[in-house]
């Protein structure tokens, strides 16, 4: 109906950064809150579906009405992600996930050396949680057919941000990407936003601005049209 579109869906969505650890008490982590997963969440519930949220660091609640499923590295985010999407009709991949981890945990704290030489921390890539899902559902698991990631786009003196968002959801190669600006004190925390949503299907890009909440609201409007087409052109 038009009050509830999502009735009978079941969405998972993904908030807040990962922490990746270099020792017991230490670890490499990022600035996201967690807001706007939070919110696509609570959007998603109000538009009547059944929400599974995979939430890591964050400085906010999760969502009141979801499943809440609490997680801390990228690992136990890639297992969270592709057990709780298995079945589901959309994922939404909100979360701030490391690109890069230490190579090596350390199962002692790291001491200051008495020699006074510094430690190196060499890192590894992550596995692209993403990719693996459009991957796996390439592969013929039953992954979500709504897809839909995020990217946080800084621009440079060539390409612009919406450039950059464009060759991103082809290279992931979900249905739908939320592009937007950051910097230092821009997004990441605060309470309002301005984002872009790109199509794979090739329909014009979307804008949306101002406070998260409202912002959700706009991006489980999208999801909730592309839920009502035929799953991939
Ligand atoms: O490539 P980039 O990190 O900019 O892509 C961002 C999108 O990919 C976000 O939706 C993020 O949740 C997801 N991602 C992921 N696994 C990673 C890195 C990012 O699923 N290792």
């Amino acid at each position: 109906s038009e009050a509830a579109p999502l009735t009978g869906r079941t969405v998972v969505v993904t908030a807040g950064g990962t922490r990746e650890a270099l020792d017991p008490v230490r670890y490499l982590g990022n600035r996201s809150s967690g807001k706007q997963g939070v919110a696509v969440a609570e959007a998603a519930l109000a538009a009547g579906a059944t929400v599974t949220f995979i939430g890591g660091a964050m400085s906010v609640e999760p969502p009141a009405g979801a499943d809440v499923v609490r997680v801390e590295s990228t690992q136990e985010l890639h297992e969270a992600v592709l057990r709780h999407a298995a079945g589901a009709d959309a994922l939404v991949m909100a979360a701030a996930v490391a690109d890069f981890r230490p190579a090596e945990y350390a199962e002692a704290k790291i001491k200051k050396a008495q020699d006074g030489t510094n430690p190196v921390i060499r890192l590894e890539r992550t596995p692209d949680i993403l990719a693996d899902t459009v991957a796996a559902r390439t592969a013929g698991e039953p992954m979500p057919g709504v897809i839909v990631g995020f990217g946080a786009e800084t621009g440079d003196a060539t390409t612009s941000v919406l450039e950059f968002g464009a060759a991103k959801l082809a290279r992931k190669g979900c249905e739908m990407l939320v592009v937007n600006q950051v910097g230092r004190d821009k997004v990441f925390g605060q309470d309002t936003t301005e984002v872009t949503m790109l199509f794979a299907d090739g329909r014009e890009p979307v804008a949306a601005a101002g406070d998260k909440a409202d912002v959700g609201v706009a991006i489980v409007t999208e999801l909730a049209g592309l839920l009502d087409r035929p799953a991939r052109l």
